[in-house]
């Protein structure tokens, strides 16, 4: 009897269990079942259905009915999840054209732009060595005439000061690390890398106003006109100890390098805002829409905020090295290569004899003006 009773109560210890342990299994069932209902709906056409990463789940699925191979295939080949925090971006976890961006870059654009930058200082120095200093052909005259007014330096200098630390501190980025860090040391490396960011940032902007003040001064000299021909015709005299072409303010060579460094610039300078304010710019979206419907090219449209950066910092490095070696091209001509012409944009007079073998058409034009004013001052004074 007692132990009848025991029993009888162990038993109902038992059911309950039994019970509880049903109950359990049920609830885990139907939320297990649930959760994969709303994960099979929650699935999008790039990421499998019952794999996906959501409700904090490890994805996959132990039954083997799905494949956890497809699931991560879609994930490297760039497929978009769902997330609800404001940066939209996290939702992809694997961006696969940053693999190309930093093969890309690292590869045949570094490499690249190293032989450009080379070519130019060997051809330079092959000039230099064949043709030497370029003289004044008929000496100094000791008579000098105005070319450069000091707004027009100030505009020169704030543009090519700027200029000349961009490059040095955008070049230390890209070769820095076998360049430089190996002769300073890793931490002097990265405190001169650090603080090269910052000259980059911020004179980013002296860079634009200089190009903005220059443009506004000189475009009305650069315009192309007959002139030109001539002198491309005899390759502006620098091959000739004794040819001096025709030239007004600016010649044809200089206005190459003006045009080189308002578009160039401005494409840089375009591009690097698109760095220094990331994912706010479409530049190349709306680029690639205009010449899909312009030339019919099939370019890849629209754009993620992530491939524009990408684009822009490719676009960025291979405008600025192109713009440096114009550049270094340019320094020679206007310090060593050329006798006098540092000073044009050093105290902003120039000897005479100088004016009139490199721009004879505007000493002319300048000279013919002094006459005229003179006249209209000798005329109101009488
Ligand atoms: C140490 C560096 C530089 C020196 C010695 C230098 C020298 C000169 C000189 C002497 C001129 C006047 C030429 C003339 O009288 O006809 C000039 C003009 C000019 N410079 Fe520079 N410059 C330097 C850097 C730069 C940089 C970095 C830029 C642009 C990023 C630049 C852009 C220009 C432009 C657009 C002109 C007018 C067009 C021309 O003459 O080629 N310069 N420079």
């Amino acid at each position: 009897m007692r132990n009848g009773c025991i029993g009888t109560k162990g038993g109902r210890l038992a059911r309950h269990a039994v019970a509880a342990l049903v109950l359990l299994l049920t609830v885990v069932a139907v939320t297990l079942g649930q959760s994969g209902a709303s994960l099979a709906q929650q699935g999008t056409k790039e990421v499998p259905a019952a794999a996906s990463p959501t409700h904090g789940m490890v994805p996959g699925n132990t039954l083997g009915t799905t494949s956890d191979s497809d699931f991560w295939r879609a994930v490297r080949q760039g497929a978009d999840g769902k997330v609800s925090i404001p940066d939209k971006k996290a939702a992809t976890l694997v961006q696969s054209e940053g693999e190309l961006w930093r093969a890309v870059r690292n590869g045949p654009l570094a490499l690249y732009a190293s032989w450009a930058l080379l070519a130019m200082i060997v051809i330079l120095a092959l000039f230099f060595a064949i043709r030497g200093r370029i003289r004044i052909e008929h000496g100094r005259s000791e008579r000098t005439i105005t070319r450069f007014v000091a707004v027009e330096r100030f505009g020169h200098w704030l543009l090519a000061t700027s200029f000349i630390i961009l490059a040095l501190t955008g070049l230390n980025v890209m070769y820095g690390r076998y360049v430089l860090l190996p002769i300073i040391g890793a931490d002097a490396f990265g405190a001169v890398t650090a603080f090269g960011k910052y000259l980059h940032n911020y004179l980013a902007f002296a860079f634009m106003v200089g190009l903005v003040l220059i443009f506004l001064m000189w475009v009305r000299h650069n315009l192309p006109d007959r002139t030109d021909i001539k002198w491309i015709l005899q390759a502006g005299g620098l091959f000739s100890k004794h040819l001096h072409p025709p030239a007004k303010k600016f010649n044809a060579g200089q206005k190459l390098i003006f045009w080189a460094t308002v578009l160039v610039g401005l494409s840089i300078s375009l591009s690097g805002w698109s760095l220094l304010f990331p994912y706010t710019t479409h530049f190349f979206g709306g680029t690639f829409e205009v010449m899909n419907s312009v030339f019919g090219t099939s370019l890849p449209t629209p754009l993620t905020v992530v491939q524009e950066q990408q684009l822009a910092s490719l676009w960025h490095s291979i405008m600025s090295v192109l713009l440096i070696c114009v550049i270094i091209g340019h320094i020679y001509i206007g310090s060593v290569g050329m006798e006098g012409a540092f000073d044009a944009m050093g105290s902003g007079e120039v000897d005479l004899n100088w004016a009139r073998e490199h721009h004879s058409l505007w000493v002319e034009e300048v000279l013919a003006r002094r006459k005229g004013a003179g006249a209209g001052a000798t005329q109101a004074a009488e």
